[in-house]
């Protein structure tokens, strides 16, 4: 079984993947899935600095890729440690594809438990695809 700090720890390991020339701010993402796969994901910036890729798109994007569509838990850490969140257009991003209730821990360094939101706390009344119908 995969626990909070195993998933806080593939979110640290996949930092060293980041390309962040610009910002240097390496950022990882793992994504559980609701039978227990994890996905994960790293910042990759452009010198088109809007055409940047943010870890969470790129772990959610992996695992949708693969055929999940239930997921469960997300772990967030950026390389300072600094309990970062998922910034707004990933919030919804991550919306489309999971319940309000994905646990969402953000990572606030060695010897601190992580921060824990859900989705639904971090973006309330989302617009989804119901409302589009
Ligand atoms: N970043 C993410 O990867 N995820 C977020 O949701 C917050 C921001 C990245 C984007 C950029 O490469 C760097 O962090 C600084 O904003
Ligand atoms: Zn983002």
């Amino acid at each position: 079984m995969t626990t909070d700090s195993d998933l806080i720890d593939a979110a640290r390991e996949i930092q060293s993947r980041a390309h962040v020339p610009y910002s240097e701010y390496p950022v990882g993402a793992a994504l559980e899935t609701a039978d227990g796969e994890v996905f994960v994901g790293c910042n990759l910036e452009n010198a088109n600095y809007s055409n940047s890729l943010h870890a969470e798109e790129v772990a959610i994007s992996e695992a949708v890729k693969e055929g999940h569509r239930d997921f469960s838990r997300l772990a967030v850490s950026s390389g300072r440690r600094d309990g970062v969140t998922p910034c707004g257009m990933c919030r919804q991003t991550l919306a489309e594809f999971c319940d309000d209730d994905l646990v969402v821990l953000c990572d606030e360094g060695e010897g601190e438990s992580p921060t824990e939101y859900t989705l639904g706390a971090l973006l309330p009344d989302t617009i989804t695809e119901e409302m589009l119908e």
